[in-house]
């Protein structure tokens, strides 16, 4: 498979106050394919979005590179950052906090096109008409403002925002957590019928762990700022690995109710660690059934237990 994008050894820190880093992402390492869709998922506050800004630049990693179709990212270069903006893009959570309350919506849409030079006014006004028909929405849209528009729709005018430039790899942050569960499936079936007609490439954050595994090819697990484990959404599911990863999981209900009953839920006990100063160690060694000595001075690295299926634990998983 063609790689379009490498995390190498990816951390994150936040200065948050004399001597005290905040580590919202921890060596994290992985491959994105074209085309492909890599769901991220994870508790509020695991690292996420974070992950994802820095994967599209708007972030510096603290360490570790971004390799981009086999070119390092460079987000302190502004050239290299602005040729990078042009090729990802994101969707945030919030349509109501991400739109310009006081620009029209054909502006918001057409802005990024004015920024990249990108065709000239009167191509550009068609592009924005197009983008409104593409997203579900229709031309008379792009004399209006944001809050004319309900959530599922002020969405489809941010998924326009960032069709406009064109881009190849999109990070969708958790982009229906703020809809009704009926604008939802719209939303996700956009987005999917988007990547099948363009090709795109998507990180599809989400802690709603049905719907990722709805859209997504991989799924990668985090906890505490660490990738915990990565496989193909089927693999994950039928075999879940780590025990992190099994306790999330045994939180979804399983829409059978003779299996729901039969399922033994695993009960998350214990809260989260702070991310400042991490002690070192296994990130889930506190909250863990199995926890055994080296898992409190030893982090695990991530390994492949089975084949393209892998997992940062210290116990024997086959
Ligand atoms: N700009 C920032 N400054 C300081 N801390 C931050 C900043 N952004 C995120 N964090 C912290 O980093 C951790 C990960 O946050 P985030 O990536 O938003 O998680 P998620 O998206 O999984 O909820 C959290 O502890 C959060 O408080
Ligand atoms: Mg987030």
């Amino acid at each position: 498979m063609d790689k379009l994008i490498t995390l190498d050894h990816v951390s994150k820190h936040f200065n948050v106050g004399k001597h005290q880093t905040l580590v919202a992402v921890n060596d994290v390492s992985l491959d994105i394919y074209r085309g492909e869709t890599l769901g991220v998922v994870g508790e509020s506050g695991c690292g996420k979005s974070t992950l994802g800004r820095t994967v599209m630049g708007i972030y510096h990693p603290t360490k570790g590179k971004i390799i981009y179709e086999g070119k390092e990212v460079n987000v302190k270069h502004t050239k290299d950052r602005f040729a990078y903006a042009r090729k990802a893009q994101i969707i945030f959570q919030d349509p109501y906090a991400s739109l310009n309350p006081r620009m029209t919506v054909g502006s918001i849409i057409s802005e990024g096109m004015e920024i990249h030079n990108m065709y000239d006014k009167a191509k550009r006004q068609e592009r924005v008409y197009e983008l409104l028909e593409t997203v579900g929405l229709n031309r008379e849209h792009a004399n209006r403002f944001p809050h004319e528009f309900s959530g599922g729709q002020r969405q489809r005018i941010g998924i326009a925002r960032a069709l406009a430039i064109e881009p190849e790899f999109i990070v969708c942050d958790e982009p229906i957590s703020a809809l009704d569960v009926s604008i939802q499936s719209q939303i996700i079936n956009l987005l999917k019928k988007l990547q099948e007609e363009n090709g795109f490439t998507y990180m599809f954050i989400a802690h709603d762990l049905n719907i990722v595994k709805y859209i997504s090819d991989r799924i990668a697990v985090m906890y505490l700022g660490n990738l915990v484990e990565l496989a193909d959404s089927d693999e994950i599911y039928h075999h879940t690995l780590h025990p992190y990863s099994q306790a999330l999981l045994s939180s979804v209900p399983i829409p059978d109710p003779d299996k729901e009953a039969q399922k033994q839920a695993k009960v998350l006990t214990g809260d989260v660690p702070s991310p400042i100063n991490p002690k070192p160690g296994c990130p889930f060694a506190n909250r863990c059934e199995h926890c055994m000595d080296i898992c409190r001075k030893e982090t695990p690295t991530l390994k492949e237990i089975r084949p393209h299926h892998f997992a940062a634990c210290h116990l024997d998983l086959k």
